[in-house]
């Protein structure tokens, strides 16, 4: 299998399966001095962590971290990074009953079709499990961008047809509510919502929207690994991800030139934007503005509802899916979208210091 590779200097690899031993990442390209801790992790993987409430599975895992190298003395050494979290509660029975089965809406069929096999249990390496490395991998890339000012923030933008309004704008409520919603009142409608599909053995899709601030103009390369492209790919390599938009998206297609154009003034010295309908990326690169970007997550495609399939024996079947499944994937993708994103602007800072042979004069001459 190939594609388990991500990054050009920031590069970071997953690796492990659903019901394996466990999981982890290892990343090559961290620059040293970096302060880490296992806290700064932890802290994330917990914001994914399954069994955590009404609204995500019930498998229990501790989900813990363990750093085995390239962080020494509480600083990342600049040699590969490897974090493995190992797996506690694999129930792999509950999918020996659709382990030559299609689950509607899953990667299964793709998967035997492209391998001749498939590891059923619990999906394998199609599984959400794997984004629990891409978060840890995050977490790191995360303080290295705090290192240079630049922070992300995630959250729950809508579920099903429930959208935040900006009058009840909390980001605060995000940490607050099990939907990662800053709305309360939002949450509480579509905690409803979901409350209803559950009871009818069903689930739905929603929104997350993820803001960057800090971000300095000219970050991305014109051409192929454009700002918006990367993050592109990114967050679309999450499992459940179908569209992606940046600042006013596919709105956008609906306007006038006049309309969308964000004119640009000075303020004390600087270049400003009126408006950001460019959502902060312009030819590619970062304008200065906020990075705002929203990624439309499907319904979790596994569903306790009878549903008709087909089996790898060429047989027309029903089936009801059993095992423990989120009932929304968003309020747990929140954490997976930010660190998505990290892992992308990380690599696209450090590609950005050798945009110009003044940043290379001076790198090099200050070491
Ligand atoms: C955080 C997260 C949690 C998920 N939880 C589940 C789940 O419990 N059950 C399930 O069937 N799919 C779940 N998914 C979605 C599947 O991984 C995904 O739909 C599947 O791999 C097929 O890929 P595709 O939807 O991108 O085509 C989850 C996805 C994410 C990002």
């Amino acid at each position: 299998m190939s594609g388990s590779v991500y990054g050009n200097i920031f590069k970071i690899s997953t690796w492990g399966e659903s019901h394996g031993r466990g999981i982890g990442v290892v990343i090559d390209g961290c620059p040293a001095g970096i302060r880490l801790e296992d806290a700064d992790i932890q802290r994330d993987l917990d914001r994914r962590k399954p069994g955590t409430g009404k609204y995500t599975t019930k498998r229990s895992e501790s989900d813990k971290a363990e750093i085995l190298s390239g962080v020494f003395e509480g600083k990342t050494t600049g040699t590969p990074i490897s974090i493995a979290i190992f797996n506690e509660d694999q129930r792999s029975k509950d999918y020996s009953a659709i382990s030559d089965v299609f689950r509607p809406g899953h990667a299964d069929f793709g998967f035997e079709s492209k391998y001749g096999f498939r590891d059923y249990r619990g999906g394998g390496r199609s599984s959400a499990r794997e984004t629990a490395a891409r978060v840890a991998a995050g977490a790191v890339a995360r303080r290295l961008l705090e290192e240079i000012g630049i922070s992300i923030a995630a959250y729950t933008f809508s579920i099903n047809n429930i959208q935040i309004s900006k009058d009840n704008f909390d980001l605060e409520q995000r940490f607050l509510n099990p939907l990662c919603m800053p709305d309360s009142e939002a949450a509480e409608r579509a905690a409803k919502l979901l409350d209803e599909a559950m009871a009818n053995a069903d689930s739905t899709g929603g929104v997350v929207q993820c803001e960057v601030t800090g971000l300095k103009p000219g970050i991305g390369e014109p051409v192929f690994d454009k700002l918006d492209a990367s993050i592109g790919k990114a967050v679309l390599s999450i499992g459940a991800v179908k569209g992606i938009e940046f600042g006013a998206g596919f709105e956008a297609s609906k306007m006038y030139g006049s309309e969308n154009n964000d004119s640009f003034y000075i303020k004390d010295g600087a270049v400003k934007k009126h408006t950001n309908n460019s959502g902060g990326v312009l030819g590619g690169m970062s304008d200065g503005d906020k990075l705002v970007f929203r990624a439309a997550f499907k319904p979790t495609p596994s569903i306790a509802r009878p549903q008709t399939t087909a089996n790898n024996k060429g047989e027309d079947i029903k089936i009801e899916i059993k095992g423990r499944h989120d009932p929304i994937v968003v309020a747990r993708a929140v954490v997976v979208v930010e660190a998505m994103t990290a892992v992308t602007l990380a690599d696209l800072v450090l590609m950005n210091m050798c945009a110009k042979i003044e940043n290379v004069k001076k790198i090099y001459t200050d070491i």
